[in-house]
């Protein structure tokens, strides 16, 4: 939540108004409640900001720019203390408007401090917590003479998560910035540094970045990077290359990054599988560092996740157990945090999350560890704070998502979770090797089949476009199909705010069939009717239990399923595909019916109402 951008440059290079709107573009999917900058100039400081979206901002400057300047910071904002309202907007001025700071995270005592500012007779133009740190940063700067000493002054004073960056009127060239808790980034230019809450904020300068440690505080110029603890003890950042580019984080011709991101869907599979399995077929994961001895002790697993990432969890629950007969859970982290779960050594937990920053599955990852469990992060975020904090890290590499709805990252954390069963399998000998050689096989097989589905999605928009003014829809899964149901109406809530509920189709008739009206649109998935088992039969016959009552059926079946076709208004066909692998493909219409329903709404899609694309806060 929140973007943060800072920069420090020449004058042989761009303006700092350029750099940091730019920054802020890419950054808005965290957060697009105002947005806001602060330039050094002449030795002071100039500020614009503006409650709204960034193009709020964009064009008050447009009609009125601020001086030339090379240093500066930036914020789009996502509001936690204060409505989202001109004054609350990021940066907060203190010491007379001499000193500038924006903040992603929340301060938690921040009331006593601003109750000893008050005394102090400091006045405060804003109801956020983060102005606080403004006024005693201005403060403490006036003390020392120094600025990264005042801001380490500051940082140890704060609890709770912050990333604060400033700027002096004073300190000319020069970006200061405390983290704990929250995101940051260095990128490293030719000529200039920059700040960013992740990669995004500068790909478009840099693919060379150094990722901040926790309880640090680093001081950037255009020519020296400086890192130390909070006390002010030298420290080190760990140096690494993005190995995506500025044209990963652009529309690329799409009309939204969610629709680019639906498309990108058989490359995040693909490449989350490369390079994983050896010549003989056999399963590496070198990123996995925890002793073979350990995780061959381990008798539970417990998937901790939020929103989307936690129902790929709930997917990959049914392939590890199969695979692995090792008992698996699967728990919303901001439940299992405060639950007193009962966790230890011989546990080990799978953090599931896209981002790397959700605060809710961050204290969860730090809870399991002080119970003695190992913790696995599965992330697609380099550098960020669970995998680091984790044990080890199985990286998706879906590329950088930015539509707030997730989408690449659903599959891509399916597909790495998938991996991580399949190694365990592997290395308690549960699975022989041919048996994981043909799973493999499967797996890779289904980037194809992800495309075939997306190549025949004509009949899915159209299908959204009617069904625009629909006030509720619901969606029915079995077994895998379940999780799949839950994530067919999270996405339709969040960027169609359309009510929208998933059910696991066997529950039906324990009391949502009563929702059962005549024209109540429910989407079915249909398990493969390959094997004739159960799975499929069962849901049949669901399907003719909300057909009798009327239902608009909407059935997603394996090409060839004659059985579905009589009792289904509507059929979308998914090509043949193993039981446990279908979610890879079963979710893609749901994806593109929300993005298409949402889009005949003439909503955002990628930026919706009250969300944002990191939970930084619990
Ligand atoms: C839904 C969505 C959210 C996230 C959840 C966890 O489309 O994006 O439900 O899945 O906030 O986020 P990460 O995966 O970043 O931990």
């Amino acid at each position: 939540m929140c973007g943060i951008v800072g920069y420090a440059g020449t004058a042989a290079g761009p303006q700092a108004q350029d750099v940091v709107l730019e920054g802020l573009r890419r950054l808005e999917y965290r957060g697009y409640d105002s947005a806001g900058v602060a330039l050094q100039t002449d030795g002071r400081l100039v500020t614009a900001k503006k409650a709204g979206k960034l193009a709020r901002l964009v064009e008050f400057l447009d009609e009125d720019p601020l001086p030339p300047s090379v240093t500066g910071i930036g914020h789009t904002r996502w509001a936690t203390h204060g409505a989202p309202t001109d004054a609350n907007a990021h940066p907060h001025l203190g010491g007379d408007g001499t000193v500038a700071v924006i903040h992603n995270g929340i301060i938690e005592n921040f009331a006593s401090l601003k109750a000893g500012l008050l005394t102090d007779g400091v006045g405060f133009a804003s109801q956020t917590d983060t102005e606080v740190a403004a006024h005693l940063l201005a403060k403490a700067y006036a003390e020392t003479g120094d600025l990264p000493a005042a801001m380490c002054a500051v940082a140890r004073s704060l609890e709770g998560a912050f990333t604060l960056l400033a700027v002096h009127a004073d300190v000319p060239g020069t970006v200061v910035a405390a983290r704990r808790n929250s995101p940051l980034v260095v990128g490293l230019g030719d000529g200039a540094n920059y700040l960013g809450s992740d990669v995004a904020a500068f790909i478009g300068h840099t693919r060379e970045a150094i990722e901040m440690g926790q309880d640090q505080v680093v001081t950037i110029t255009a020519s020296s990077v400086s890192i130390t603890d909070f006390d002010g003890v030298p420290a080190d950042g760990v140096h690494f290359h993005v190995d995506w580019d500025a044209a990963a984080a652009e529309k690329g011709g799409f009309p939204s990054f969610m629709a680019k991101e639906i498309n990108e869907q058989p490359q995040a599979v693909a490449d989350t599988l490369r390079g994983r399995v050896d010549p003989s077929g056999r399963l590496v994961l070198d990123e996995l560092h925890i002793d073979e001895t350990v995780l061959r002790s381990i008798d539970k697993i417990v998937i901790i996740a939020c929103g989307t990432a936690s129902y790929a969890g709930q997917v990959a629950r049914y392939a590890i157990e199969h695979w692995c007969r090792i008992p698996c859970e699967v728990e919303l982290a901001h439940e299992f945090r405060y639950r007193d779960p009962v966790v230890n050594e011989k546990t080990l937990v799978v953090a599931v999350s896209q981002s790397g920053e959700t605060m809710d599955t961050i204290m969860a990852v730090r809870h399991a560890r002080e119970q003695g469990a190992r913790v696995v992060a599965v992330c697609n975020t380099y550098g960020s704070t669970i995998p680091r904090e984790s044990d080890a890290a199985l990286y998706t590499h879906a590329g950088p998502e930015i539509a707030v709805a997730s989408t690449k990252a659903f599959l891509a954390q399916i597909t790495a979770c998938y991996l991580l069963g399949l190694y365990l399998a592997q290395l308690r000998g549960n699975k022989f090797a041919d048996e994981i050689s043909e799973i493999m096989g499967q797996l890779q097989a289904m980037p194809e089949k992800i495309q075939k589905v997306l190549d025949g999605i004509g009949q899915v928009r159209a299908m959204a476009r009617w069904m625009a003014d629909t006030r509720s829809v619901l969606f029915l899964g079995r077994h895998v199909g379940y999780p799949v149901a839950m994530e067919g109406a999270l996405k339709l809530k969040e960027i169609a705010y359309i009510h929208a509920e998933g059910f696991a189709a066997g529950e039906l008739k324990h009391g949502p069939i009563a929702l059962i009206e005549p024209g109540q649109p429910v989407f079915v998935i249909v398990p493969s009717p390959r094997n004739r088992d159960v799975l499929h039969s069962k849901v049949v016959s669901n399907i003719q239990e909300i057909n009798a009552r009327g239902a608009r059926t909407i059935v997603i079946a394996e090409e060839g399923d004659e059985d579905v076709v009589p009792y289904a208004d509507d059929v979308i066909w998914i090509p043949p595909t193993p039981t446990l692998l279908a979610p890879l493909v079963t979710v893609v219409p749901l994806q593109v019916f929300a993005c298409e329903l949402a889009t005949a709404k003439g909503l955002d899609v990628d930026q919706p109402r009250n969300l944002a694309k990191s939970v930084t806060v619990e």
